[in-house]
């Protein structure tokens, strides 16, 4: 029998809850089809971080860098300052991984309230790729405390022949900076992860995201390496869109996307939409790849501290991202099950969660969905 080892880590808030009802799926698919999965559970997080001061440690990342994949819940708690648990856990993971894919399906299931008028299911089926080491999210940066201010401006007002209407002499004078950083491989290997991608789904066209127009150094260059890609790629039509220009197109013509390529923090905004137009972020799955290493997947959603422990939480986001997990260690059809027994559960309709407007608890979908799976 065929066997995975998968590292767990549940996280913070509603992460826990989600995760049993994704691992709960993950077994019964297993079940059914004949594999078998060791969960080697992890407790980093909020609580963790708190009583020990301790992250993820570097031993631990070894460890699981021997494992087939990382299923993670959430993290994200009120108690700690914004960016520790974040950079500290997540983007560590995902840096050290180099898990530089994050696939982001955006599709509207049959049976789920669309919040734009007259969109259907065949409307809103796209699939965002999103880089996932490098641009704003490479931690470049610093606070500068009097007097460099001055140079700064300085150099500004040469390169644009501005004045500034500054006091810059003042005091208390204070200012934070952060670069974006690409790289030629950092670019091409995403992009052509994005045509091959096409290719492989049969679909024709990929659009490439950027701010070309003003960040014309970092997406200037983003957008060349993307041409040059493209041009190895004939039969698949190519388009770009700016950032703030797709975000109307999401809301106005959203089957117009097949694939999309974009740089992270643009992918990072632009999925929190897409995952609006396929229902809400309960619904949202996501999956960080290394095609040749260790990838990692969750929810795009956050740990929710508001819902925590009260077993109402959509899981579904957590479950399709199992899903997502099954299809990259290859286990397609298992995954394949899972989301046609969600696709079930949500067309039924009899399950419903909160945030699709009924009352049924998280384990409640989940046991749905194990069930789905059990009899198709
Ligand atoms: C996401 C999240 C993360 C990101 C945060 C929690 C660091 O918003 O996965 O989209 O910005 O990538
Ligand atoms: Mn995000």
């Amino acid at each position: 029998m065929k066997k995975y080892k998968i590292a767990l880590i549940p996280g913070d808030g509603i992460g826990p809850e989600i995760v049993r009802e994704g691992v709960k799926v993950i077994d019964a698919v297993s079940e059914k089809n004949g594999f078998e999965i060791e969960w080697i559970e992890y407790p980093f997080g909020a609580e963790h971080y708190l009583k020990t001061k301790e992250l993820i440690p570097e031993d631990v990342l070894k460890e699981i860098s021997k494992m087939d994949a990382i299923y993670l819940g959430a993290l994200g708690d009120p108690r700690i300052k914004p960016g520790i648990l974040e950079k500290g856990i997540l983007l560590n993971i995902r840096f050290y991984f180099d898990e530089y894919i994050n696939l982001r399906p955006i599709k509207l299931l049959e049976g789920v309230n669309c919040p734009i008028k007259d969109k259907k299911p065949r409307d809103i089926d796209f699939t965002v790729i999103r880089e996932n080491t490098e641009d704003f999210y490479v931690g470049v940066g610093g606070r500068v405390r009097e007097g460099m201010n001055k140079e700064l401006l300085e150099i500004k007002r040469s390169l644009y022949n501005v004045k500034f209407n500054l006091d810059i002499e003042s005091e208390g004078d204070e200012l934070a900076y952060q670069l974006g950083v690409v790289s030629r491989k950092g670019c091409e290997r995403v992009i052509r992860y994005a045509f091959e991608f096409a290719r492989k789904k049969g679909k024709n066209r990929v659009v490439g995201v950027d701010k070309a127009n003003v960040l014309t150094d970092i997406y200037g260059f983003w957008r060349e390496v993307f041409e040059e890609v493209a041009s190895d790629y004939p039969e698949i039509e190519t388009d770009f869109n700016f950032v703030d220009a797709i975000t109307m197109w999401f809301v106005k013509s959203p089957e117009y996307y097949q694939v999309i390529v974009t740089p992270n923090m643009f992918g990072d905004i632009i999925t929190d939409l897409g995952a609006m137009i396929q229902g809400g972020l309960g619904l949202a799955p996501g999956g960080n790849i290394n095609p040749d290493g260790v990838s990692m997947f969750e929810p795009i959603h956050g740990s929710a501290p508001k819902y925590a422990g009260k077993n109402i939480a959509n899981p579904i986001a957590t479950i399709w991202a199992g899903a997502m997990m099954l299809d990259e260690i290859g286990e397609e059809q298992s995954s394949d099950n899972i989301i046609s027994a969600i696709q079930d559960v949500l067309k039924e309709g009899k399950i419903r969660t909160k945030d699709l407007g009924g009352s049924s608890s998280t384990s409640d979908m989940g046991n749905a969905i194990v069930k789905r799976i059990e009899v198709n």
